[in-house]
């Protein structure tokens, strides 16, 4: 039993401890950094935070190569440090939610160097093994390209060791109990921390059968349901949020029939038509996503995001949809990665159009489900090609047009803070947003403040009605017995469109613009009649048909 369904209506932001915020001048990021910036997300209106892996780790793979699970990186700071924070968290009434890396460590770990070393080792069937190399080794890579193979043969233990990602990250016998054991005890630790939570990483990996002889690997999606009963038993709040890119006929199995497994998953199928809608001013297929994504258990829920720390994967597109994409926003080879995505901030990839900036993420945040936002995107940061792989969208944080943007007083940061051209810090940074009334942090802010202030998207059943445009989405979410309405524009044309909307009662509805004064009466024929704008969009509250005029009378 779910105690408290939170993560309903919430806004989560996530960061990455080593690039947001570097106190100590080391010019790595650390937890006395995020400390002090925690005012600024509660600021903006975020109810969570989302912190990527911070423990100890080789750092090979953005920290997602975990060395000790039961740690902080020095480089960030200690326990103390996060102790400190998640209480910084909790007075604000802020939410954690931590990674959970648990289909592989970093080779690095004690538990695989006794691994591989000792034969007899406790260790050695915590991780998958082969004596000849398997057949398929070179099938089923997540880094083509970069990756070559899923089987490394090691020297001390002399044998192949399986890794689903890099070399450096051999993969975790999940289906072993004492794997399961140790993950139940590694988020049992994190919750007495003060965490509400997991982003877990990689979960189709996790639960996938491993092994040398494998055809077909199957799924032990059981496996979900310990995971989140434990979690429930612990703290009645606590949730996991899934990485999972599946296709929608799986979602139920990764939710429980009964939402006896994951509370959340992101929403994959529709982030990347969402881009799609975007590039192409084609919604259907996005309208298409989003209902064969609809089904799930009342306590469920979709993460919607934008981008992400890793590249946008376009993997589940058609191929012709899919350089349709690449040819809008990544036309470039270098900006493209592992043959399926793009490895770009939002801002450049709509060309820093302010109108489309915001149709964007108007159109994320009214999606079926709880938004995730990434850090940088809510003052349009860039990215930096010249950067490695993912690297690329993975930038310190701009706070000023201080040296570094502010982010570090060392003059070496962990990673290179953007400094030349139309995104450099010196012109995208927060201090001079927050004095602007009109900048995009402005924007974000009030954006956040009334999605909060819509449950109704995050609780209730939606609709899509029919705007007689493919470039146009108009949906309708109801609960209890409140309704919204919102319409948004992904073409550079403006377009009238004419709705019939259902009131509260027979006699029609007015529609109250959330966000402007622009109100909606009905025609005479009943509907409503929207001019929007090239890249418009509208929150409206469904009234009654009085509303409106009890409203002018007063
Ligand atoms: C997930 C993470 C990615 C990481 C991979 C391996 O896909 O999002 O950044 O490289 O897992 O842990």
């Amino acid at each position: 039993m779910i105690n408290d369904l939170w993560y309903k209506n919430a806004v989560i932001y996530c960061l990455s401890v080593a690039t947001f915020m570097d106190a100590n001048g080391d010019g790595v990021g650390d937890f006395q950094g995020l400390m002090r910036r925690l005012d600024y997300l509660q600021g903006i209106g975020v109810t969570a935070i989302w912190l990527m892996p911070f423990q100890p780790s080789p750092f090979k793979d953005d920290g997602y190569d975990i060395a000790d699970y039961y740690g902080v990186d020095p480089r960030y700071g200690t326990l103390g440090d996060f102790v400190e924070f998640t209480q910084g968290c909790k007075q604000r009434g802020l939410r954690v939610l931590i990674d959970l890396v648990v289909n592989h460590t970093s080779n690095e770990h004690a538990w695989f160097q006794d691994a591989r070393k000792e034969p007899v080792s406790k260790y050695r069937n915590w991780y998958v093994w082969s004596k000849k190399k398997p057949k398929n080794a070179s099938s089923g890579v997540v880094f083509p390209g970069v990756q070559k193979s899923t089987w490394t043969y090691d020297d001390a233990a002399r044998e192949y060791y399986f890794h689903r990602f890099y070399d450096f990250q051999p993969d975790l016998n999940t289906a072993n109990p004492e794997v399961q054991a140790e993950i139940l005890k590694i988020m049992g630790f994190w919750l007495q921390l003060g965490v509400s939570g997991f982003r877990m990483d990689a979960v189709p990996f996790v639960i996938a059968e491993k092994g040398a002889h494998l055809k077909k690997p199957a799924e032990q999606y059981d496996m979900l349901r310990t995971f989140s009963q434990f979690l429930t038993w612990r703290q009645g709040e606590a949730i996991i949020l899934a990485e999972a890119n599946v296709l929608p006929d799986t979602d139920m199995e990764y939710f429980g029939k009964d939402g006896e497994r994951l509370q959340m998953m992101f929403n994959f199928e529709v982030n990347q038509n969402l881009f799609y809608a975007l590039a192409s001013s084609d919604t259907r297929p996005l309208v298409k996503a989003v209902k064969a994504t609809s089904k799930r258990p009342a306590s469920a829920q979709w993460g919607s995001f934008l981008r992400n720390h890793d590249e946008l994967d376009l993997g589940r597109l058609e191929d012709e949809q899919r350089e349709t994409v690449f040819a809008a926003f990544a036309p470039e080879s270098n900006m493209q990665l592992y043959g399926r995505g793009i490895r770009r901030r939002l801002a450049p990839m709509l060309q820093g159009d302010r109108r489309r900036l915001e149709l964007a993420y108007s159109l994320m945040l009214t999606l079926p489900g709880t938004p995730v936002i990434r850090y940088g995107d809510e003052i349009a940061m860039g990215e930096n090609l010249r950067l490695s792989e993912r690297n690329s969208a993975r930038t310190p944080m701009q706070w000023s047009t201080e040296p570094q943007g502010g982010f570090t007083k060392n003059d070496k940061p962990v990673l290179p803070v953007i400094s030349e051209g139309a995104y450099g810090f010196q012109h995208v940074n927060v201090a001079q947003q927050r004095r602007d009334p009109n900048s995009l942090l402005n924007w974000m802010e009030r954006m956040i403040r009334m999605r909060k202030e819509v449950p109704e998207i995050g609780w209730g059943d939606f609709k899509f009605l029919n705007a007689r445009s493919t470039s146009v989405v108009a949906m309708r979410y109801d609960w209890r017995k409140n309704a919204v309405l919102c319409v948004h524009n992904t073409s550079s044309e403006p377009i009238e469109i004419r709705m019939a909307v259902d009131g509260p009662d027979e006699s029609g509805c007015s529609l109250v613009n959330l966000l402007s004064d622009d109100h909606s009466h009905p025609e005479q024929d009943g509907r409503h009649r929207v001019l929007l704008e090239p890249y418009g969009y509208r929150w409206y509250r469904v009234c009654g048909l009085d509303y409106l005029l009890k409203r002018t009378e007063v």
